[in-house]
């Protein structure tokens, strides 16, 4: 028998169902964060992809005695989650960039790489000259790592190609990566990564391709569901990046940005003047920018990895965001430079650590938070009735060891849409009709 491949099944015995259950918008203030609204001993019934009932175990005994032939999934005691939803990646690029890892060690900042023709541009060099389906098979191996550490749902950025023709390359390896993996993704255009080398001197001019060429082709071809734009010094500036956010708000496109990563420069207020979805990065963010989001609702998305792996010490104040309301999500930030990691229970160990973020926050942020700021949060990022069946059977027994336990290789059973996309090693084993 193969339950896990059956249009109704349900799983039981989840010793704590950690449904994160709540009102149908992101999670904020502190109560709301911590809300895990958990099921003790509990019970999931799926049904065509789609979650149909959630509740006790014990509750579920009538309709399992009824529908002899259900096949039933015993987590025996585990811990279930929502599916991580990883809402800022870089994942589509070619090569790596391990020699740039080892200059860092050395003493040499990311910063300096840049300046000195590396950095991004390294990366965009590698990614101009792959064909399409080179970076289909590489971006194919990062979303299987993805979706091995739990990452259900995935936003996916361009960036790397800085020309029309190379950012449409790598949109449409995004499509066609989204036809070939079982994980969800939400695309987003990045071509105002940085400045390309031909037009260092003509930066207007590729403001002016950005926003005259690219984004109607985006538009044209349904390519991307957000924008993104990396505003910050030695990037695109505040009067860039607004003209060319604007530009995509009015074809429709949502907003991302990447803001304050390097200093405090009035990237969140601009993000909160545009009513961007999410304000991202933030390690330099001070009470105003802070305030701004609030006012403005925007989510801010905190990538600790990033810091972590630049051996950087200035994380964004999480706790400040927290007490003053906003909806924080977590990310990886995934890419070949800064984060090389797609790990979100790593990310939840680092926001635990270096944040000091508690784990029940850590999981709402990368789950039901992190689902809303992609638009996504009625269908995914919590258990309950109606929405997506994606959800995760972790090898532990308390939610908190999600985060405590940090790199450890714990890897979870990985529920999509209903379906069992991987099978780890793992005591879990499928019973026979009924028999719990
Ligand atoms: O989010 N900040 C800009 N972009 C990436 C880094 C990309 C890279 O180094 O390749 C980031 O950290
Ligand atoms: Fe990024």
């Amino acid at each position: 028998m193969n339950g896990l491949a059956a249009k109704k099944f349900a799983v039981v015995h989840c010793g704590q169902l950690v449904t994160l259950a709540g009102p149908p918008r992101p999670r904020r203030g502190l109560a709301e964060m911590r809300e895990q609204a958990i099921i003790e001993d509990g019970a999931l019934l799926i049904a065509d992809g789609k979650i149909e009932r959630v509740g006790a175990t014990e509750g579920l005994r009538t309709v399992l005695a009824q529908e002899k032939k259900l096949p039933v999934f015993d987590a025996q005691g585990c811990v279930v989650t929502p599916g991580f939803v990883d809402a800022h990646t870089h994942m589509v690029f070619a090569g790596s960039r391990a020699t740039e890892f080892e200059q860092r060690i050395e003493g040499q900042t990311y910063r300096q790489i840049a300046a000195a023709g590396g950095g991004i541009a390294n990366t965009v060099l590698a990614t101009r000259h792959a064909t399409a389906e080179d970076l289909l098979q590489q971006a194919g191996r990062h979303a299987e790592w993805s979706l091995r550490s739990g990452t259900t749902t995935v936003e996916v950025k361009s960036g790397y190609g800085l020309s029309l023709d190379v950012e449409l390359k790598i949109l449409g390896v995004i499509r066609s990566l989204a036809e070939r993996t079982p994980l969800r993704l939400v695309p987003t255009l990045l071509a105002a990564h940085t400045v390309p080398a031909e037009f260092q001197e003509d930066r207007a001019g590729y403001v002016s391709l950005v926003v005259r060429e690219i984004l109607p082709r985006v538009r044209r071809d349904k390519l991307a569901r957000f924008c993104d734009v990396f505003c910050d010094e030695h990037a695109f500036t505040l009067v860039e990046s607004r003209e060319i956010l604007f530009a995509a708000k009015n074809i429709g496109l949502g907003l991302r940005m990447h803001v304050e990563q390097f200093a405090a420069d009035g990237g969140a207020a601009l993000a909160a003047e545009l009513g961007a979805a999410t304000a991202d990065h933030l390690e330099f963010t001070d009470s105003e920018g802070i305030a701004a989001l609030a006012h403005a609702s925007v989510q801010p998305v905190l990538v600790p990895a990033s810091v972590f792996c630049l051996g950087r010490d200035r994380y964004p104040n999480a706790r400040a965001m927290l007490d003053a309301g906003l909806a924080v999500v977590l990310a990886t930030d995934f890419n070949p430079g800064s984060s090389p990691t797609t790990s979100m229970p790593f990310v939840m160990s680092l926001a635990c650590q270096q944040m000091k973020m508690l784990p029940a926050e850590a999981l709402v942020a990368s789950t039901i938070n992190a689902a809303y700021s992609l638009g996504l949060g009625n269908m995914v990022g919590s258990l309950e009735a109606g929405k997506a069946a994606d959800f995760l059977i972790h090898e532990f027994h308390d939610y908190r060891e999600l985060a405590y336990f940090a790199a450890v290789p714990n890897l979870p059973q990985v529920f999509i849409a209903g379906k069992h996309v991987q099978t780890c090693s793992q005591s879990t084993a499928i019973l026979a009709n009924g028999a719990y």
